[in-house]
């Protein structure tokens, strides 16, 4: 089985494309708002406790299903454990996924309609929904299926490995510019001054939930990304650079996006607004009060970037869909995608046409169905995998990293599962 199936090449590929996951839209508008509102440098601190202490070892248990089972998410499932109860978590890796990219590529049309809307720097008032989104979420859909179309190596290795870097170096530069407006002290204030006082039981549940987001964990993503990794490779490793990536970015989307909000002397809002409302209104400002073209030119780059991240993002949401169709479908990789095309477009139509069910979905599949998967993940590695198949997997068969997996496993099965259930049912009552 393993012998057809293609790998990442090296620890690079592998990071590049793990972290390409992760980097996207919950990096760009949903952590910098979040950090501002509930707690600033008090709120990061938990964020990289959680990041640390939960999502990498969940991140880990994912790996070691995919790289184990060398298979999609659903055949990993039958394989490791068949026939049984677990075969859930398969087809939920399979289902939340496709969910999820029906309206995050919706957002993904948003962002190319503005990047060229930033060209004349003219914005016109947000529309999220009707005709011009499903046209812009069509060829969003349509340019990451392609990616896709083109497989491991050739698709999703080559595309990341040329975006990531690049994402890295855009950001940087337009926070160069942010933190250098007059006023921006403000907004370097709102995240890293600590608020001890916003911190209550519900922070805890907003960053553990943005770091499981952030990092894409419970649908299957990891498991199928993981399923590309070769035996040889070191998966702690791999993880650990993942995990800094994915953090790195968002702070430095944070130091890009809040300086120039508060230079501008308007209030962040949250979601989707701060991305196409608020700033929209911080790039024609600056086009009106300083030079225009260099307004156009940063504005551009912004929106390049969030098309880019959010890309690079979907295409790991289709391939689970599309690695399923063709091992355990037997479909061709181009049917594939193309059916998971149709199928993503289609479900997306209720989102184009209403913010209303855009927002239910988002809440269903962000905050519920990947709290459950996290939940069976860890239930399923910690507690019914065989620990030396674990161990195996972490230590490349105990060549590396043999101090570590103790901890790490002592996590998955303890410290996780109570942690999740806990913020789960916060999150019902609160
Ligand atoms: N991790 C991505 C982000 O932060 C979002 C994402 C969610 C990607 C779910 C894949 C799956 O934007």
């Amino acid at each position: 089985m393993a012998s057809g199936r293609e790998h990442f090449g090296g620890r690079a590929a592998v990071i590049m494309a793990m972290a390409g996951s992760a980097i996207g839209l919950g990096n760009i508008w949903r952590f910098p708002y979040m950090v501002g509102e509930y707690g600033g440098a008090a709120f990061i601190l938990i964020f990289i406790l959680c990041s640390f202490i939960l999502s990498f070892p969940i991140f880990l248990a994912e790996a070691v299903i995919g790289r184990k089972a060398h298979a999609n998410a659903i055949g990993a499932m039958n394989k490791l454990a068949p026939g049984s109860f677990w075969k859930v978590l398969g087809y939920l890796s399979i289902i939340t996924p496709t969910i999820i990219v029906s309206y995050y590529s919706i957002v993904g049309g948003w962002s190319i309609e503005y990047f060229l809307k930033s060209l004349s720097l003219d914005f016109g008032e947000f529309m999220p929904s009707g005709w011009t989104a499903l046209l812009f979420n069509t060829i969003f859909l349509g340019l990451s299926c392609i990616i896709v179309a083109f497989g491991i190596k050739d698709g999703i290795e080559r595309f990341n490995k040329i975006s990531i870097p690049l994402l890295f170096v855009l950001i940087v530069l337009i926070m160069v510019y942010s933190v250098n407006m007059p006023g921006a002290e403000k907004g370097v204030e709102y995240l890293v001054k600590p608020d001890f006082s916003k911190i209550t039981g519900r922070t805890f549940a907003f960053a553990l939930g943005q770091s499981f987001y952030s990092m894409s964990l419970g649908m299957g993503i990891i498991i199928t990304y993981s399923s590309y990794v070769s035996k040889d490779e070191n998966l702690v490793a791999s993880g650990a650079g993942t995990v800094i990536a994915a953090l790195l970015f968002s702070f430095l989307a944070g130091f890009a996006i809040m300086p120039a909000v508060f230079s501008a002397g308007i209030a962040p809002s949250s979601g989707p607004g701060l991305v196409f409302q608020t700033l929209p209104h911080v790039f024609t400002g600056m086009g009106a009060s300083s030079s225009h073209w260099l307004a156009t030119v940063i504005a551009a780059l912004f929106f390049f970037s969030v098309v880019v991240a959010a890309m690079t993002s979907s295409i790991s949401l289709i391939e689970v869909g599309v690695a399923y169709l063709v091992e355990e479908r037997h479909m061709k990789r181009k049917a594939a995608c193309l059916l998971i095309f149709a199928i993503t477009w289609l479900l997306g139509l209720a989102s184009v046409f209403s913010i209303d069910i855009f927002g239910k979905v988002d809440a269903f599949s962000s905050n519920f169905l990947l709290t459950v998967g996290v939940m069976l993940v860890v239930l399923f590695v910690g507690w019914k995998m065989d620990k030396e198949d674990f161990r195996e997997e972490l230590t490349n068969s105990g060549k590396v990293n043999a101090k570590v997996v103790g901890v790490i496993f002592f996590l998955i099965r303890y410290v996780a599962p109570i942690t999740v259930l806990t913020i789960f049912i916060s999150n019902l009552v609160l």
